[in-house]
């Protein structure tokens, strides 16, 4: 029991007896939104025995619970991903965690590299599918039926009422949001120009090595999600320049701040 998503959830409730109502997952470079949740009471993944811990750039790793845009939430600031070495159970535990503490609702966001040509460094996209290039599946082994059920339906992952609530508060707040298709590798080696030709040809908009085993876990347990990429660089050989990890943490530093604007207005209209 005490190395369940239930066991954790117990132990977090005991430091900080709160309910929330959605989850957040920051992704590379986006943490600074978990600065802005009022009351905040940090929950270091460290403190809790036996739970993964984060060793990627720009993941603090601990939850926060508090409040955000009047809503109660519970926030990952830092994630775990499948290129640390952790096991996919391991990779979507804290979702699970979060699922058992009451929220019903996910909104995740990462760093991605764009496909589409149309797009530019710093675009927002809000993703309507994904593509699960990560040669595994988060719920492989014994499906635990008081989560979910053996065969989840993914037919509607990103819950189209709240890609719908996402565009509205977009709108109102004058952010631009491209939409398109989100593409999971294993990382940690970057793509090559040839897998990002194929990608393309295979309908992804945008790559990058988180989010898919978190977004399918989330719809397992019953969560309705919504997810964003911050375009950090445009994929491998569009433009004709290496790729680094600097470029992707200093996009989440400049345009960072519009995707917390917008979660905020997002989680007020909840
Ligand atoms: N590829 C994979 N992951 C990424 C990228 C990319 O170009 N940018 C940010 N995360």
């Amino acid at each position: 029991m005490r190395d369940t998503p239930q066991g954790y959830a117990a132990l977090i409730r005991e430091k900080c007896p709160f309910v929330p109502e959605a989850a957040i997952i920051l992704g590379s470079g986006l943490g600074e939104l978990g600065e802005q949740i009022e009351n905040a009471v940090a929950v270091d993944y460290g403190t809790l025995p036996g739970f993964p811990v984060s060793t990627a750039p720009g993941h603090k790793g601990r939850f926060l619970l508090g409040t955000l845009g009047g809503k109660a939430v519970v926030c990952m600031q830092g994630r775990l991903h499948y290129y640390e070495g952790h096991s996919m159970a391991d990779v979507i535990l804290p979702v699970r965690v979060m699922r058992m503490l009451g929220a019903k609702t996910l909104i995740a966001t990462n760093a991605a590299g764009g496909i589409n040509t149309s797009f530019s460094v710093g675009d927002i996209m809000l993703i309507e599918d994904h593509i699960n290039f990560m040669g595994k599946n988060p719920l492989v082994g014994a499906n635990d039926e008081t989560l979910g059920c053996r065969f989840p339906d993914m037919s509607f992952a990103y819950a189209p009422e709240l890609r719908a609530l996402a565009e509205r508060c977009a709108g109102e707040i004058g952010t631009q949001l491209c939409k398109g298709v989100y593409l999971a590798c294993s990382g940690p080696s970057y793509e090559t120009p040839a897998e990002i030709r194929a990608f393309r040809t295979l309908g992804a908009d945008a790559v990058g090595m988180s989010t898919v085993p978190e977004i399918i876990a989330a719809n397992h347990c019953g969560m309705r999600v919504l997810a964003f990429s911050l375009i950090s660089n445009m994929a491998a050989g569009i433009l004709r320049q290496p790729l680094t990890e600097e470029e992707v943490l200093e996009a989440g530093r400049q345009k960072g701040v519009e995707m917390q604007r917008l979660i905020v207005e997002i989680l007020r209209n909840l």
